[in-house]
């Protein structure tokens, strides 16, 4: 990892002509708090600054500055001649010849009318980083010397000039290897250094991978052994886009008080930390945990379901929450609008051209009498597509008046892999990645979390790649959202536990489910339903049960749709 050779000593030269060596204490005194040791030379004339460039002595920084009092008396009375030295700088690195930084310049000047293209001109002479004097003073805007410690610590860091601190180490795992050549060490260095900053100083981290979300982003667990020889252990996540990780830190923090405190997981609250590109944020590692799909894939799972979905959705679970219910209104041309509960059922476009491709993949294997046969194949993709296009139910249009969209407070992404499973005698859940947390329509997170059982847990793989039980799952999906319990499986007793509890739980899970609104409920099964039919990680069959099964609930929400005053 860390090249053991590179050490964290770092040589300055300040090139100045205007004898004020204020800089080279108070910054060395910066730099040692990035645990830098730092030897620094002063240049008060410019042969002296060119000559130390032109030697073989090694400097990581030059720190130069531009405007040198003129030799002539009479204006201008200051000439740009530290331009020489930025210029001199960079001469000595392309002699080196292997395209690599060996040198930071950061430049320095004056305010001046005579010169005021001085910044543009340093920068293309090729200085890293040009400021003001007066930016060095502990009260400017830019920060101060303590700023400029920073910049050149973490330049140093990603340039590879200096030993990163903390040290990482890792395992030659394929998954790690891919992270840190994507994100850069220096970088996941600096970025675990500054999100530590406000906890504790950090000597070293061991990095593991971990299997992803979908969301694309990294994910390490970090063993960390701060300075005072303690140990933490932090998940971190790394992204390129910054917006999605800042919305799951502000999201942590405000369900902070809504459920019971050990429900979610806790995060460290500043972030996204940020460094060449890459965005971070971290929370604590639950260690000894399982995702609620491994752990459903368990028989010895099954005695605990009834305790661990309790702790999820009750007496302080995410049920809490599921009654605050508000109605979205849309601005139309006469006044706000309600919004049809419809709407808030339907997938995104997206989402849509992928059910099209989905049906394309998968509509073979219903009339193939090796796969499932089918004879009503036909009405199943007919309605499916009549769905997809306009929300309408098996053939019928549905507008406001069969109901008005409310939304409740919800994790909205609730499945089995962002729920984890604290392995003790009395397991324990904790719901992780709120990235999506907010309001949105009051059956959704319960028809993702029954939808995910059936996909990850009921006979996981091997077994459902085969079409053999491929009836059983159909028939668990339909009791299910028919709050019947699930028929006995001795092969899938977990999973089983778990869509019966649900089922067990629908006044607590659903308090907003009346009659009228049946047909809302069975439709959000569908719409998961259509989600699911479009993973290609999912088996096949797993996936044509996306289709057929969200066409068995399409039906029964048309059947449970309450009549209406027919429209003109
Ligand atoms: N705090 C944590 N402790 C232990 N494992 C975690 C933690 N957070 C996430 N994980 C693991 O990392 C996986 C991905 O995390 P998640 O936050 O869901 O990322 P994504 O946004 O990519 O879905 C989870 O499924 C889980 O296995
Ligand atoms: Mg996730």
């Amino acid at each position: 990892m860390s090249d053991p050779d590179k050490s964290r000593h770092v040589t300055i030269m300040i090139a100045d002509g205007r004898k004020q060596w204020r800089v080279t204490g108070p910054l060395e005194q910066e730099l040692a708090a990035h645990r830098c040791q730092t030897a620094t030379t002063e240049k008060q004339t410019l042969d002296a600054a060119l000559e130390q460039l032109s030697s073989h002595s090694t400097i990581d920084v030059v720190i130069v500055n531009l405007l040198y009092p003129a030799e002539n008396d009479g204006p201008p009375n200051q000439e740009p001649l530290g331009l020489a030295v930025v210029n001199a700088a960079r001469d000595r690195e392309r002699a080196v010849g292997n395209g690599k930084r060996t040198t930071l310049v950061v430049a320095l000047r004056q305010p001046s009318t005579a010169y005021p293209d001085l910044d543009r001109e340093a920068r293309d002479a090729g200085a890293d980083h040009v400021l003001e004097w007066s930016d060095l003073g502990p009260r400017s805007r830019y920060g101060g010397l303590k700023e400029l410690a920073k910049w050149i610590h973490d330049e140093l860091t990603r340039n590879d000039l200096i030993a990163p601190l903390p040290e990482l180490s890792r395992d030659d795992e394929p998954g790690i290897l891919t992270a840190l050549s994507d994100i850069g060490e220096a970088n996941v260095s600096l970025l675990i250094t500054d999100l530590a900053a406000t906890v504790a100083e950090v000597k070293s981290a061991r990095l593991t991978y971990v299997t992803p979300g979908a969301s694309g982003a990294h994910v390490l667990r970090a063993e960390l052994t701060l300075a005072d020889d303690t140990l933490r252990t932090w998940l971190l996540k790394f992204a390129k886009d910054a917006a999605e990780l800042k919305t799951e830190l502000i999201n942590s923090q405000n369900v902070a008080g809504a459920y019971t405190t050990q429900l979610v997981v806790e995060y460290l609250p500043y972030g996204p930390a940020s460094h060449g590109g890459w965005h971070a944020i971290a929370m604590v590692f639950a260690s000894g945990a399982k995702t609620m799909r491994t752990w459903l894939c368990e028989t010895s799972a099954t005695d605990h379901v009834s305790d661990v979905f309790h702790q999820l959705f009750l007496d302080g679970g995410l049920a809490t929450l599921y009654r605050n219910a508000t109605r979205p209104a849309k601005e139309q041309r006469h006044g706000n609008h309600p919004v049809p509960a419809v709407e808030g059922l339907m997938l995104p476009p997206h989402r849509r051209l992928r059910v099209r491709t989905a049906i394309a993949e998968l509509e073979g294997l219903m009339r193939e009498s090796r796969a499932v046969e089918l004879t009503v194949a036909p009405d199943i993709v007919s309605t499916i597509e009549g769905f997809v296009r306009s929300g309408e139910i098996a053939g019928r249009a549905v507008d406001h008046r069969h109901g008005v969209l409310e939304v409740v407070p919800q994790h909205a992404d609730l499945h089995g892999g962002n729920i984890l499973v604290l392995m003790a005698r009395h397991p324990r859940p904790c719901v992780i990645d709120l990235a999506a947390y907010g309001r949105q329509h009051w059956a959704l997170d319960v028809a993702r979390l029954v939808v995910d059982i059936v996909m990850h847990c009921l006979d996981p793989a091997p077994e459902s790649h085969f079409w053999d039980r491929w009836s059983v799952w159909r028939a668990a999906v339909a009791r299910t959202s028919l709050f019947e319990p699930a028929a006995d499986d001795p092969d899938n007793p977990a999973a089983i536990e778990a869509l019966r509890w649900v089922a067990a739980h629908k006044d607590d899970l659903l308090p907003l489910l009346t009659d009228v609104k049946q047909w809302e409920w069975h439709v959000a099964v569908a719409e998961q339903l259509l989600r699911y039919a479009c993973r290609h990680r999912l088996s096949t069959p797993k996936r044509l049960l996306g289709l057929v099964a969200a066409y068995d609930q399409l039906h029964l929400a048309q059947s449970a749709l309450p009549n209406v005053p027919s429209s003109f």
